[in-house]
């Protein structure tokens, strides 16, 4: 039987893949931000997940505002990193798990979440940038990947409490694969930023630290928070935050927290990570 072990989350700045590749991760502005991720680098070398599922959002790269779909469950074989503008960045061509995908598109339909399957997606660095972060620039992706694009780009995104939901339907999903794989879940995104605006560049410590210790010890709670609540005390695109509730709840409902890296600033938002362990 396959079973998720853990799961992750981070946020997914583009400026930091932009660090990585252009050879500036040592530069005194970002080494602070790289050192962070030490600890992830070794713990998830040492867990070694067969297959990963990162839940993020596309930024106008796969999709537009022709196409806005909730939930996007990528089935592929494979995703190759998306032209963002710069050209597609210099990270390997992410292998998927179609058999699993698959199993998951079935089993969360079924169970009434109305997911939809996609065959042929490119991902940019709301997928690419956590995978650099627990894994370095190796030549090839250690373990399949499996993408979950939510809508957090046009109003109206999902509820925390759907995401909450949709979790532990992945779960459900997960456990019921028979083949015996070990699966982890990465929720991307946040913290707390505003891109755009008389707001633009806004931080706020205090709503993410919060947000970071109910996530971990009272998701419910935190599921039931309005979106109005993310936009006004996190910026307008600190509602990507409601994805790393997805990740929560596919996750025991008590969990150790192994690792929290909290930094401010990197680009104009503050980083958030967390590691979570099953059992
Ligand atoms: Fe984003």
């Amino acid at each position: 039987m396959a079973r998720i072990t853990a799961g992750v989350a981070t946020s997914h700045v583009p400026a930091i893949g932009a660090a990585l590749d252009n050879g500036k991760a040592s530069e005194p502005y970002w080494a602070p931000v790289f050192a962070g991720y030490d600890f992830a680098k070794q713990w998830i070398a040492a867990e070694k997940p067969d297959v990963v599922i990162v839940v993020y959002n596309d930024h106008a790269s796969a999709f537009s505002l022709e196409l806005i779909p909730t939930f996007a469950l990528g089935c592929a074989a494979e995703f190759a990193p998306a032209d963002e503008g710069w050209g597609p960045r210099p990270v390997p061509v992410v292998q998927g798990h179609p058999e699993l995908a698959w199993h998951l598109a079935q089993s969360l339909i079924l169970d009434e979440f109305d997911m939809t399957i996609v065959n042929r997606m490119d991902v940019d660095h709301g997928l690419t940038v956590p995978l650099s972060l627990m894994f370095g620039q190796p030549e090839a992706w250690p373990c399949k990947i499996i993408p979950l694009a939510v809508n957090v780009v046009q109003y109206p995104p999902p509820t925390g409490h759907r995401c909450l939901n949709l979790g532990k339907a992945i779960r459900r999903a997960v456990e019921s694969f028979p083949e015996d794989l070990k699966v982890m879940i990465i929720g991307t995104g946040g913290m707390s930023h505003q891109l755009q605006g008389p707001r633009a560049g806004l931080i706020n410590r205090e709503f993410d630290t919060a947000f970071l210790d109910r996530l971990v010890d009272d998701p419910a709670g935190q599921a039931a928070v309005p979106h109005i609540d993310y936009v006004r005390e996190a910026g307008s695109e600190g509602i990507e935050l409601v994805m790393w509730l997805i990740m929560r709840g596919a996750l025991d409902e008590k969990v150790r927290e192994v690792r929290r890296f909290y930094h401010v600033p990197a680009s104009n938002t503050a980083v958030g990570h967390l590691i979570l362990e099953n059992g």
